[in-house]
């Protein structure tokens, strides 16, 4: 009853502040979307050469600034574009234009009109007759709303470093690199998803129907990126247990366009190691899969044929360069494609119905990807799926009348709900923030990257331990990198990070975050390597402004210490050499918390860490701070929260007024207990077990609801408890097939989560 009537209450249009407050904010996360996204597209068209499409994307004015040439207008845009690529674009037979624009760090003006982007930018390319180009630099982007649409108004892209395939890519110029290119944001900026509001938010005319639909999408799609990203993380590994877990229980397609299709949850995993090869790596494999520029629509399951009922459907779509080898007999190769995926989310719980992979660009590490590519099938022309566009992207923003959910939210739990969403977006910021400020590291490159930290937050320097607070964040910095800003640069390391898996708390004022650190470098003097490790990081809102809770780096997993040799040809350490020294820095400015502290079993095998130190093509142990995002298992190395808190507690989210973030699903299983009501005096008994991580104390409420309402339970678990309960069916339920769904409403700690079983009732009320 109480439903029914705050539904009809609040349906009505807008009027109070509260709601307009409300519609602002809503279009201000939005809008930060939509200007990743309409960059993500810029990315996506180049693998094609849609260069007009590419160009649609500026303003009328918009410019391009590409280096030192420009073009201004769609029409001169596109024809830079077209001629720029000659015929290395994608559209020519063999010829590859793999353009990533990655870790974005995105802000928006104060009008919420304009908006600025930072990217670091890749791109690789080849016509197939011999000739190759590589390039990479960074972005600093301008953009504008113009007729309800974000659109480019500058795309300013800094070139860093370049080459062919055959000598690899050097500085830009061959000389030394100076200072960063110019940044668009002071270090307190990078940590304020938006910047305050001006004047009162105008009147919006909307429903907060309505609004509750948008914040529902952008909730979504924050689950759906994890997914996404997570997924990858595990076939990096060949952790196919867990990609397996992640179609869920009802489905599951695997396609490599070209290669092959295999049904089933079980056929996934066959495909998987059909193709990529056998559970977990051996010494000398990389299965790098790196994913960029992502895009995702979401729309409702209605017109869907599923094996089970989906309450939504999503689809992904998104850029892949791998990363492929096997030292063992030195083979290797770089492959360029693109995924479409298809998400279903049941249960609350995003999952993977299919993935379809299109391989447009397989090349042998020895020879590149100038001649062509070696998978003598795949072509260019074959898939060009519709791209997913901005303000599509995100799906329709009116209800469609049949998905409209069948509760309304107090505007204080949209609030909640909307600023988890923006959290994702503050958290991604500031660990980008972090990247471009450490590329150019030295006193200023410290004093930036120290003031994004949180006052009382901890970061690791590598191979060496974690220094705590702020201050000595920047001490610790300072007495290596010294205190003077440096104009000229032999060589620099980027630290790209992304692919972010980002767990927001219940209140929205923490994260953790998951990013790969994906290292390119140049040299004037040497071609470039790349290198890949892992972050673990929580970040948090301090006074209103995103910063650095705790940093940590676990590096590196795979190198390539020359160009010419690649990720497989790097020689492996004796099994008897001894561990390289420790560095410096740790008589030097003595760090908190040593690695060697922590030791056994989270830091063995690292630089700077206890026992042998284990250097690629060797496989170091990976660690994991979340659990499988569908099915909750807990992976081998699990190493949830912070990574020194274990070590010290003072330093942990909760002893500082912050929620610990979840470590994944909240999983709810019903099921029918002992007794089936088929003996006459014994009353239908559901069981409900919520299981949450190791150490995470099942708290709450438990709901048990028919749709009908003939069945209305709840019970509070505590401690004692252990996660389960049971309820006992009335006696009175009319006849036939009814739904009953369980739900735990989750807690400080832990998602909520549900599950949903059947029951026949046999016919007439039973007994
Ligand atoms: C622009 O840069 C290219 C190198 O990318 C150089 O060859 C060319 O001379 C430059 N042109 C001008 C006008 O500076
Ligand atoms: C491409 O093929 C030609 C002729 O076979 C060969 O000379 C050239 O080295 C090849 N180039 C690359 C980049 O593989
Ligand atoms: C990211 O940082 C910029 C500052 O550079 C800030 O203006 C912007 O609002 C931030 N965006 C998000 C989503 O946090
Ligand atoms: C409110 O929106 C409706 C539907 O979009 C439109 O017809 C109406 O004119 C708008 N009212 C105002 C005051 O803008
Ligand atoms: C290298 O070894 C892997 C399996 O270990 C095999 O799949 C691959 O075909 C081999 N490549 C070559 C060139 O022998
Ligand atoms: C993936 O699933 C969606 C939804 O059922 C379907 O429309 C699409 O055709 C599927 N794609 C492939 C390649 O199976
Ligand atoms: C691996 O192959 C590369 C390219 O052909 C060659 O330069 C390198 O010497 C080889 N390394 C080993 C260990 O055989
Ligand atoms: C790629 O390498 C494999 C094994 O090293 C070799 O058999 C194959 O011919 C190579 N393909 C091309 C296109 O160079
Ligand atoms: C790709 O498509 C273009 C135009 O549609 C056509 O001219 C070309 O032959 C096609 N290439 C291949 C390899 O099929
Ligand atoms: C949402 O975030 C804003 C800004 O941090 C804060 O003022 C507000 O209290 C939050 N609302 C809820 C319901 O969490
Ligand atoms: C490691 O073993 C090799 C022979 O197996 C020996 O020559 C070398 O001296 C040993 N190195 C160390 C550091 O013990
Ligand atoms: C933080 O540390 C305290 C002990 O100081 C402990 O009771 C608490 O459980 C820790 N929080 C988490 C999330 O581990």
């Amino acid at each position: 009853m109480r439903f029914l009537v705050s539904l009809i209450l609040l349906t009505g249009l807008s009027g109070a502040t509260g709601v307009d407050d409300l519609a602002r904010h809503v279009q201000q996360v939005e809008s930060i979307r939509d200007v990743k996204d309409v960059t993500a597209t810029f990315a996506q068209l180049a693998q094609f050469g849609r260069y007009n499409e590419m160009s649609s994307l500026f303003t009328d004015d918009g410019v391009l600034l590409w280096g030192n040439t420009s073009a201004k207008g769609p029409q001169a845009i596109e024809a830079w574009l077209k001629s720029d690529a000659g015929d290395m674009n994608g559209i020519q037979p063999g010829s590859l234009d793999t353009l990533v624009a990655a870790t974005p760090l995105v802000n928006l003006g104060a009008d919420g009109r304009t908006a600025k982007g930072r990217f670091n930018g890749w791109r690789f390319q080849g016509n197939g007759a011999g000739k190759t180009r590589i390039q990479g630099g960074i972005y600093e982007n301008e953009y504008a709303l113009v007729g309800g649409q974000w659109k480019i108004s500058l795309l300013r892209y800094y070139p860093l470093y370049d080459g062919d395939y055959a000598d690899g890519w050097r500085n830009f110029g061959r000389g030394d690199l100076g200072t960063a290119p110019p940044f668009h944001y002071t270090t307190d900026e990078a940590g304020i998803p938006i910047p305050p509001n001006v004047a009162d938010a105008p009147a919006a005319n909307v429903t907060l129907e309505e609004l509750q639909h948008r914040i529902d999408l952008l909730n979504d799609e924050d689950e759906i990126r994890n997914l996404q990203n997570a997924y990858g993380y595990y076939v990096d590994r060949r952790m196919w247990a867990d990609v397996g877990d992640l179609f869920g229980r009802n489905w599951g397609q695997m396609t490599i366009e070209n290669v092959g299709s295999f049904e089933g949850p079980h056929g996934v995993q066959q495909a998987l190691r059909e193709w990529m090869g056998p559970e977990g790596l051996s010494q000398g494999v990389l299965n790098e899969h790196l994913i960029f520029d992502t895009t995702i629509s979401i729309r409702s399951s209605v017109d869907e044929d599923l094996p089970r009922p989906a309450e939504k459907i999503a689809d992904v779509r998104g850029i892949e360069i791998g990363l492929i080898g096997d030292a063992d007999n030195n083979s290797s190769s770089w492959r360029f494609g693109f995924f479409h995926n298809t998400f279903a989310k049941q249960s609350g719980i995003w999952q993977i119905l299919n993935i379809t992979i299109s391989p447009l660009m397989v090349a042998n590490y020895s020879t590149g990807w100038g001649n062509g590519s070696a998978l003598s099938n795949s072509n260019n022309n074959k898939t060009e799926p519709a791209f997913l566009l901005p303000y599509t992207a995100r799906g329709k923003r009116t209800p469609e009348p049949r998905s409209i959910a069948d509760r309304l939210d107090t505007i204080s739990e949209l609030q909640r709900r909307l600023n988890r969403s923006a959290a994702y977006d503050g958290t991604e910021n500031v660990s980008n923030a972090y990247g471009f400020y450490i590329d150019f590291i030295d006193g200023k490159g410290c004093s930036n990257m120290a003031a994004i930290h949180a006052k009382d937050g901890n970061k690791e320097s590598p191979f060496a331990g974690f220094y705590q607070t702020r201050q000595r964040v920047l001490e610790a910095c300072t007495s290596y990198y010294g205190t003077t800003e440096r104009t000229a640069r032999s060589g620099i390391s980027f630290h790209w990070r992304p692919q972010p898996v980002i767990h927001v708390s219940r209140d929205g004022r923490s994260s953790s975050l998951r990013a790969r650190l994906l290292q390119p470098s140049t040299d004037k003097n040497s071609a470039g390597t790349i290198r890949g490790a892992i972050y673990h990081d929580q970040i948090v809102l301090e006074d209103g402004v995103w910063r650095l809770w705790s940093v940590t780096i676990d590096e590196h997993y795979w190198t390539s210490n020359t160009w010419k040799g690649g990720w497989s040809g790097v020689p492996a350490r004796a099994r008897n050499a001894t561990n390289p020294p420790p560095r410096d820095l740790i008589a030097q400015y003595p760090p908190d918390l040593l690695l060697t502290e922590i030791g056994d079993p989270r830091e063995t095998g690292f630089m700077g860490g206890t026992g042998r130190y284990v250097a690629w093509p060797e496989i170091q142990r990976m660690w994991f701070a979340y659990r499988n995002p569908v099915s909750g298992r807990v992976p081998d190395s699990y190493w949830p929260g912070c990574v020194p808190c274990q070590h010290r507690p003072a330093w942990n989210l909760t002893n500082n007024g912050w929620q610990e973030p979840p470590t994944g699903p909240t999983v709810v299983r019903a099921g029918f207990g002992a007794g089936n009501g088929s003996a006459v005096d014994e009353p239908v008994r559901v069981t409900v077990s919520v299981t949450a991580g190791p150490g995470e104390p099942v708290l709450g409420l438990v709901t048990l609801e028919s749709q009908t309402k003939e069945v209305k339970a709840e019970y509070t678990l505590t401690a004692e408890d252990g996660g389960r309960t049971a309820f006992s069916l009335p006696r009175n339920l009319s006849s036939g097939l009814i739904l009953l769904t369980a739900r735990f409403s989750g807690s400080d700690r832990l998602k909520p989560g549900q599950d949903t079983i059947d029951f026949v009732v046999p016919g007439g009320p039973y007994r």
